[in-house]
């Protein structure tokens, strides 16, 4: 006789509505791949007096976690309903009682995947969280599976919908941020409090998670260094695009013999690089493999069917391995410990944009103190601003730490020479 594999879903908005239609839409071909049928049970949801739309299932509501947690018809837990320390203990409670877990939530597996996976370890339950990173690009899977034989010495990803929304706009339209925001609100892009998105910390928790799965080591969001894109001027993206290179909110994930770097930070991409293409709402992420080299995982980084997309495919895998009896928990375990680098130890390339009094020697200043801490110009180029006394100076450095750029800063702060420091971007793609 088939087995039947029962189903408790917390949450039934945007995400957990499209899970129940693409079970619905899918349940033959996913009898097919499993050889399970899949039925839901009961879906958690704040609200039962909300009007909702079922899709034909069966399913009974209910706001009482502990219906689906300690429900012993219940194999797998489906958690789409957001939320960090609430959640936790609904999931380490359905997890004792033995359930298997598939989540879409970012913020909580940032914040607790590794009291997440030892609780999986202890009672060999499956806990799988594709949807967690760039919606319904596979890129969980493609580094954990497809990419396993390798050794993956870089992720760049574009992993925020929302900022590259408003970056592309500002590049293409030039509009500047403030109303690009407001428009993306307006069209349901961006929250109504978007501090999680354009100050880079969805992206951060998101870099933190393919940090961890891709160099195999426990990394949190405060080991990423995070900074947003409220600075961002219509200026920085033309003089940008002028030289050749597309600004975007880039994490990078880099491990080298010295250690391993994350950020998120707006950076200078050149204009041909793969990640510059990628507009609008859309995510990608960028992968190097020893082996393979290159890879691009491109497609959408949420809504409703590709996020759950996502989330169906790791309840497939959750039916396999119970058909096989195993979990696939064992191969997420970091293997070893983290090894991030001090701030002296990051090396990068940065584009600095200044502006200056139009006088003799002023260049000569500001090279020496570059030169005061061993940091070395790629390019340096001047222009005439409007206003007769100042000019704009551009510098692209050759690999400098982040200290020492910090350093230098301040030192430039300091000369009356120096009108404004208008921003420093890493510059990334480069030879
Ligand atoms: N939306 C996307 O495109 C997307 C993409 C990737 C990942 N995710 C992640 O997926 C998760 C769900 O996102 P979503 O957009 O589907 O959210 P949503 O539309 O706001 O839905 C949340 C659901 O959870 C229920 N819920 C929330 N808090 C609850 C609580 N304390 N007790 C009981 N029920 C509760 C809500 O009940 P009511 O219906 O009664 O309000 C609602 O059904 C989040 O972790 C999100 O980060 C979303």
């Amino acid at each position: 006789m088939q087995q039947t594999i029962t189903v408790g879903l917390l949450g039934l908005g945007t995400v957990g509505s499209g899970v129940i239609e693409i079970l619905r839409d899918h349940q033959e071909r996913i009898q097919h791949k499993t050889g399970c049928a899949v039925t839901i049970k009961s879906a958690l949801v704040s609200d039962l007096s909300k009007p909702r739309d079922l899709h034909g299932s069966e399913t009974t509501l209910t706001d009482r976690a502990e219906d689906i947690t300690r429900d012993p018809e219940i194999d797998v837990v489906v958690e789409v309903m957001g939320g960090i320390d609430h959640t936790l203990t609904i999931l380490l409670e359905a997890i004792e009682h033995g359930k298997h877990i598939v989540t879409a939530n970012k913020d909580l597996i940032a914040q607790h995947g590794a009291e997440l996976y030892e609780a999986s370890r202890k009672h060999q339950t499956d806990l799988y969280y594709e949807a967690s990173v760039a919606g319904g690009i596979p890129i969980i899977r493609s580094i954990m599976d497809g990419l396993a034989s390798d050794r993956i010495s870089k992720m760049m990803g574009i992993v925020n919908g929302t900022t590259n929304y408003i970056m592309t706009k500002m590049a293409q339209e030039g509009v500047d941020f403030d109303s690009v925001l407001k428009e993306a609100q307006d069209l349901g892009f961006a929250e109504a409090d978007p501090t999680a998105d354009v100050d880079g910390l969805d992206a951060a928790r998101k870099m933190s998670i393919l940090a961890t799965l891709g160099f195999s080591m426990p990394f949190q969001l405060e080991d990423v260094e995070v900074k947003g894109i409220r600075g961002i001027s219509l200026e920085d993206i033309r003089y940008a695009e002028e030289l050749g290179y597309r600004v975007k909110l880039i994490g990078v994930a880099e491990h080298d013999e010295s250690g391993v770097s994350v950020s998120v930070e707006p950076s200078l991409l050149p204009i041909h690089h793969p990640l510059s293409s990628v507009n609008d709402e859309f995510n990608a992420v960028y992968v190097y493999g020893d082996a393979v080299g290159e890879t691009m995982f491109y497609g959408p980084g949420a809504g409703k069917l590709p996020t759950a997309t996502a989330v169906v495919s790791d309840l497939i895998a959750v039916l396999k391995n119970i058909r096989l009896g195993t979990t696939g928990t064992a191969n997420v375990q970091p293997q070893f410990p983290n090894q991030l680098k001090a701030k002296n130890e990051k090396q990068t390339k940065k584009y600095i944009r200044l502006q200056v009094v139009d006088e003799p020697g002023v260049l000569n200043d500001i090279t020496h103190i570059f030169s005061e801490y061993g940091v070395s110009f790629d390019q340096v180029i001047q222009r005439s601003t409007e206003q007769p006394d100042s000019r704009e100076l551009m510098l692209m450095t050759h690999l400098v730490s982040d200290e020492d750029i910090e350093k230098a800063k301040q030192d430039l702060e300091q000369l009356p020479s120096v009108q404004a420091i208008n921003c420093i971007y890493r510059v990334e793609g480069g030879n």
